[in-house]
């Protein structure tokens, strides 16, 4: 059973969060019953369920159907669901519309992409019940204006502006923080200053949890996955058992590796 406060309670007592991104029933039964921390209905969905070449082009109502999927699968887990490129960006109503659909599907939180730009609509959905996880660092639903899918923050003015948006995110009343594809050393810092868990995705291992692709941990994807995925499914015979390797090595702080995570200075 995981909820925001069994969440939090690990954060409080040093413990890691282990998350996974979810689609579907069977799969979430599955996270469930190996103990998953939160499950995140993403719109990588659109890439590794649609086919599509981005996130951009998933709607709203395909978060809604798939996290009535899961939230059936895993009735005891806490679900966070992901608002759609569109869906929120003009500001706090439109995004308070889309993430009542969200919660009502069977979401316990919603996560939105972005900084400063964000905080007005993160303190409006808390203040109106709504749990937020921010997501900060690669923002793939802003690939096209960041130039596509690269580490970000590595000089010393963009990772100063991360940190600075985590601070004031945090400020607005978010529950939690996706880093995505950002240097370890950034990562690390951001997770000494705030007091809500950060979830690394390519974010080295000092966060205070992690969340990767289902399909990437299990090695479905056709593409190359990304320098950061490591597949579990190379160390074991079936997927309950990377399932469970995957929720061991995160807890005990062995995955990400080095090799899976960008060590370079911050310039
Ligand atoms: O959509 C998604 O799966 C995500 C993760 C990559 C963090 O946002």
């Amino acid at each position: 059973m995981s909820n925001l406060l069994s969440l939090q309670q690990r954060h409080r007592a040093g413990e890691k969060i282990a998350m996974l991104t979810c689609y579907d029933a069977s799969f979430a039964a599955r996270l469930e019953s190996a103990g998953i921390d939160a499950l995140l209905v993403g719109d990588s969905l659109g890439m590794v369920i649609q086919g599509q070449t981005s996130t951009l082009p998933v709607r709203l109502e395909q978060i809604v159907y798939h996290t009535a999927a899961v939230a059936r699968g895993a009735p005891n887990t806490f679900i966070i669901a992901d608002l759609t490129f569109g869906s929120y960006q003009t500001g706090p109503a439109q995004a308070f519309d889309a993430a009542a659909q969200l919660m009502a599907a069977g979401a316990h939180c919603i996560k939105l992409e972005g900084g400063a730009v964000m905080a007005e609509t993160v303190h409006f959905l808390v203040s109106r019940g709504i749990p937020v996880c921010g997501h900060l660092g690669l923002l793939p639903q802003s690939v096209y204006a960041s130039g596509g899918y690269a580490v970000q923050a590595k000089t010393r003015e963009s990772a100063d502006q991360l940190l600075d948006d985590a601070l004031l995110l945090e400020q607005s009343g978010a529950c939690m923080l996706v880093l995505e594809a950002i240097p370890a050393l950034l990562a690390a810092q951001v997770t000494q200053r705030v007091h809500i868990p950060t979830i690394g995705i390519g974010a080295g291992n000092q966060c205070s949890g992690q969340v990767l692709v289902l399909y990437d941990m299990l090695g479905i994807t056709p593409k190359k996955p990304p320098r950061f995925v490591r597949n579990f499914m190379h160390d074991v015979p079936n997927i309950d058992q990377a399932i469970a390797l995957y929720i061991q090595a995160v807890r005990d702080g062995s995955f990400p590796a080095d090799e899976h995570s960008f060590l370079k200075p911050i310039l």
